[in-house]
């Protein structure tokens, strides 16, 4: 790592930082704006699909404090539920109908829980929910940020939250992902399986531009580092071109690049090197159930698929868990953090922070002490934070 040329580090003079996350045109319409007569306060329309397992759960927590929040902002959540998931789509054999879609791109934003269930078949519920919404909307940015907030909770000796603080940007349309390819003859001797990466030159540059724009926006490190796996895929090159392509226009950001597999290991050696990750849809997936652990567990990661400026959907980055449904048991945060991502999204900065700060401040002070599954009662988790974040301003 670091091997690659790092390009110049002053910024031109007079250079704008871009927002990394727009304000949705959806959000500022509605701000302020009353709407049919209702009184004159904003209000945020958002679809929620609490999803399967302990989606429901960590939803209902999620919306708790979210509301709460809303209420001390001075703003309002209109929701609408959406049942899709295993048990609608057992019942009834629908699983995403396009109607539903269609509705909520009329919304803010999208708040999921979970999609998965081991009584249907594997990813057919996924492609359907969760592909659907980020093919559907074009959220090509898959935003994981991953920050430790006490050391306690980091499973790497000696490493202090200051050496876990990145955010990997994960392209969320293309790759393995995209459904290209197939089973042949199957169940044959002969069978032959096929899932092609597909990277568009569009698709790999409005990604790779929105990582710079955030890397400058964050003012850290000012590193971005490209993961991809070049050396073996010779196609993930346009990767390669389009990043010292972009990076032209950002020469106050650093140029670094990694190998999945190397990004891999020093993601676990030396987490403190990152600052922001810009990566294919597959490696994406991978690199961020590894920075879920170093920052405390899947119980805390959360993630936004985002267009910038449009609809875009927040989530847990855990699964559905199925064997903790329904037992108050699931740790919440992850939901928690997903939602306060959601309201920085739809313009909501201020009840953004609240939450972050309540979020910190619950596990700084060492009321929580672990965010593993069962350790806590998931509502009780979700009056904590909520009750820490009317506290903090
Ligand atoms: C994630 C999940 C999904 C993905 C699955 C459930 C399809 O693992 O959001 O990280 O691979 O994108
Ligand atoms: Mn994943």
């Amino acid at each position: 790592m670091a091997k690659s040329a790092t390009k110049g580090k002053t910024p031109p003079a007079g250079q704008k930082t871009p927002a990394a996350t727009p304000k949705t045109p959806a959000a500022k319409a509605s701000n302020g704006a009353a709407r049919g007569g209702a009184p004159a306060s904003r209000v945020r329309r958002i679809a929620v699909l609490p999803g399967d397992g302990i989606g429901e759960e960590v939803v209902r927590e999620g919306l708790k404090v979210l509301e709460a929040v809303a209420k001390v902002e001075g703003f309002s959540l209109e929701k609408k539920v959406y049942p899709y998931g295993a048990d609608h789509y057992l019942a009834t054999k629908e699983s995403m109908p396009a109607s539903a879609l269609a509705e909520m791109g009329r919304m803010d934003a999208i708040y999921m829980g979970a999609i998965g269930d081991p009584r249907v078949e594997t990813g057919f519920l996924e492609r359907a929910i969760i592909w659907g919404v980020r093919q559907t909307f074009d959220l090509y940015v898959n935003l994981r940020p991953i920050r430790l907030y006490h050391e306690d909770l980091c499973p790497l000796k000696g490493k202090k939250p200051e050496d876990v603080d990145m955010v990997v940007v994960r392209e969320n349309t293309e790759d393995a992902y995209a459904g290209l390819g197939g089973i042949h003859r199957k169940g044959t001797p002969h069978e032959v399986a096929v899932a092609e990466m597909i990277y568009t030159r569009d698709g790999v540059e409005r990604v790779i531009r929105y990582a710079y724009a955030l890397c400058r926006a964050r003012g850290k490190k000012k590193r971005l580092t490209l993961v991809d796996k070049a050396n073996a895929i010779r196609a993930q090159d346009i990767w390669t071109r389009t990043f010292a392509e972009v990076g032209k226009e950002f020469p106050d950001v650093e140029q670094d690049h990694a190998y999945i597999d190397a990004a891999c290991m020093w993601m676990v050696k030396n987490p403190e090197w990152f600052d922001v990750v810009v990566t294919p849809n597959l490696f994406g997936d991978i690199l961020t159930d590894i920075g879920a652990m170093i920052q405390g567990g899947l119980g805390i990661a959360a993630s936004g698929n985002i267009h910038p400026g449009k609809i875009s959907m927040f989530e847990p980055i855990h699964g559905s868990a199925p064997k903790y449904r329904g037992q108050n048991s699931a740790n919440p945060i992850a939901a928690i953090e997903a939602g306060k991502m959601m309201l920085e999204h739809v313009g909501e900065a201020k009840a953004a922070r609240r939450i972050e700060n309540a979020v910190r401040e619950v596990i700084q002070s060492g009321r929580i002490k672990t965010l593993k599954a069962g350790a806590y009662k998931c509502d009780e988790v979700g009056d904590m934070v909520r009750d820490a974040a009317l506290a903090a301003r």
